[in-house]
């Protein structure tokens, strides 16, 4: 970790991985040790992130383009970037994000086939420099993860989003991406996986985490 910086974790995964289960029980872990917390959240975040999520997940925005969907995605990024990640890493706290560049190059990249290249560039704009100091990427089977999601909008009475209703070919591609993603960063970015039960696998992201982190 960069000295007298906080430390940036991201959470990463396909539909129905426990991503967001998984995250919370970190950040709860962490509070519990003494450190100092912000949570963040893409596409969303800050109240004005909040407003763009609305666009990007309502089911009536069918028509959104791809580049105007990565854009948007960015936008609200730049936001956190700048309203509430950088600030907080400057005071020495620890940024979780529930998703952040990982994201965008795995849906957008890859699912809607922009390509990496077009992905990072906005990313450049958007972030200027800032990457995860760890990514953790919850891992499962697209056909399962799907199969969990859909079962736990029915029991919540929740209905799916914009982006719930692509085709399984569509995130079988984003979750390629971070597979592809995982071998060119293995100190970065690691994939756990999230088929065994939640608390084996918050036990497996602690033992990740724990040791990156600076003693309190
Ligand atoms: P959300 O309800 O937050 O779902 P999840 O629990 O899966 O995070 O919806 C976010 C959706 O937006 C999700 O399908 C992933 C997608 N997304 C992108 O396509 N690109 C991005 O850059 C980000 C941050 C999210």
């Amino acid at each position: 970790m960069t000295k007298g910086r906080g430390v940036f974790i991201t959470f990463e995964g396909n539909e129905g991985s426990g991503k967001s289960t998984q995250m919370r029980l970190l950040v709860e872990r962490l509070r519990a040790e003494g450190h100092d917390v912000l949570e963040s959240q893409e596409p969303g975040g800050s109240p004005i992130g909040l407003k763009v999520r609305g666009i990007l997940l309502d089911p009536a925005n069918s028509e959104l383009s791809p580049t105007a969907e990565l854009l948007l995605m960015f936008a609200a990024r730049a936001q956190n970037v700048d309203q509430w990640i950088l600030p907080a890493l400057s005071a020495g706290r620890i940024v979780v994000s529930d998703r952040f560049t990982d994201s965008s190059l795995a849906y957008q990249g890859a699912g809607r086939g922009l390509g990496s290249e077009i992905v990072l560039e906005t990313d450049r704009i958007a972030c200027r420099g800032l990457v995860p100091d760890l990514t953790i990427c919850v891992d499962i089977d697209v056909e399962e993860g799907l199969h969990r999601a859909h079962s736990r909008n029915r029991d919540t009475g929740a209905t799916d989003t914009r982006l719930d209703e692509e085709a399984v070919e569509f995130y079988k591609k984003a979750r390629a991406a971070y597979h592809r993603i995982a071998e060119e960063e293995p100190e970065r970015f690691k994939l756990v996986d999230g088929s065994p039960s939640i608390d084996a696998v918050a036990d497996a992201i602690w033992a990740i985490v724990s040791a990156r982190l600076p003693r309190t």
